[in-house]
């Protein structure tokens, strides 16, 4: 089995910043409630950039960092449940992009948890032998699908994304476990309507909520137990334990949710890098622009150990255990 390392990040996040006083003269919410229930002071909102034109920009940045051209990927994977289309797939639209002539393109959907469930697939195809250059994408347009007219929903989520190449490696560095499980009898809870079943020999048409609808005490309650559970899961038959973790990458939903994990594990809070506050939840871009920030920020250095974690609609959660 081939090992498999990220060889660097990249992210974009449009220029469009929306504050929380912005979002108060759309519903009736006020900057203290937000703040003080999420952690989340802005957001950045597409004035018009759909999901490819995110992914693509933050991939440029992932291949010029790693000097790597298009032609040398053999892999694109994109994590969203906002494309532009059903088909073309994002992945599609990226490899005409980049010129990745030579590269397999699909996009996968695990929600929020998206961008580890890439990882893992593609870390997979590589370690057998199939694929040696990889780009992978988390990126979404989230604001194509908010309620902008429900409180407890628009709040939270913002547009961007964040992608990484992946390369196989001969060291023993790079991603050394991953873990993913999904909880489809949750599914309520959190859902986006796709489009609704309707042609000409349907007699009663069922109309499907085409915005997100969000039980939020319910996924709140999964995502603490998730964060916890997946950080411990991903550590299971290694050779480290929660000590040797240097730094927790989490999915950036809401500061209590990742102060609730931490008191969990007995871990301080420094040790999970936290960019909510001016990003808010956006999905499957979530964790690579997280990833990419902290790179960026200097808070990441070689040989150090990482675990990336999310959850999210499906249910799902995840994490990735890496040697940087
Ligand atoms: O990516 C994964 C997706 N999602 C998540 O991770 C979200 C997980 N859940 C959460 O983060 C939290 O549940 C929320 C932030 C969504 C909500 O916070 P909460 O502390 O669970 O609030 P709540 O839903 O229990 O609502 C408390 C009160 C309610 O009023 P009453 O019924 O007590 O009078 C709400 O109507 O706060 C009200 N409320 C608001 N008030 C001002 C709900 N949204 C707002 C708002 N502004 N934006």
């Amino acid at each position: 089995m081939n090992a498999v390392k990220i060889k660097s990040v990249g992210a974009y996040l449009p220029s469009n910043i929306i504050t929380n006083e912005d979002i108060s003269k759309l519903v009736e919410t006020n900057n203290e409630w937000i703040v003080e229930r999420t952690g989340i002071k802005s957001r950045r909102i597409s004035k018009g950039e759909d999901t490819s034109s995110i992914a693509n920009k933050a991939a440029k940045i992932a291949l010029d960092r790693a000097k790597v051209k298009g032609e040398d990927i053999d892999l694109i994977i994109v994590a969203t449940l906002t494309p532009d289309n059903f088909t073309p797939s994002v992945a599609c639209i990226i490899q005409k992009e980049i010129g990745a002539e030579n590269a397999t393109a699909f996009d996968i959907n695990a929600a929020c948890t998206g961008f580890i469930y890439a990882l893992e697939v593609g870390r997979s195809l590589m370690a057998v032998g199939r694929y040696k250059k990889a780009l992978i994408i988390g990126a979404e347009t989230l604001s194509k699908i908010v309620d902008w007219s429900d409180r407890s929903t628009c709040i939270l989520f913002g547009d961007g994304g964040g992608a990484c190449v992946l390369e196989t490696s001969d060291s023993k560095e790079g991603i050394i476990n991953s873990y993913s499980i999904s909880d489809g009898k949750k599914g309520e809870t959190l859902i986006a309507g796709a489009v609704d079943v309707n042609n000409p020999f349907i007699e009663e048409k069922v109309e499907k909520h085409k915005y997100i609808k969000m039980n939020g005490r319910e996924v709140f309650k999964f995502a603490t137990k998730s964060m916890t559970s997946s950080i411990e899961k991903v550590l299971e038959n290694t050779e480290y334990t929660l000590n040797d973790i240097d730094l927790i990458i989490p999915h950036q939903a809401n500061l209590r949710i990742i102060e609730y994990a931490a008191k969990k594990l007995n871990l301080p809070l420094d040790r999970f890098y936290i960019n909510l506050e001016d990003v808010g939840n956006t999905s499957a871009g979530s964790i690579p622009i997280a990833l990419n920030n902290a790179f960026e920020e200097g808070k990441i250095k070689k040989g150090m150990k990482i675990i990336l974690v999310g959850f999210g609609g499906g249910l799902t959660c995840g994490s990735t255990l890496i040697k940087w």
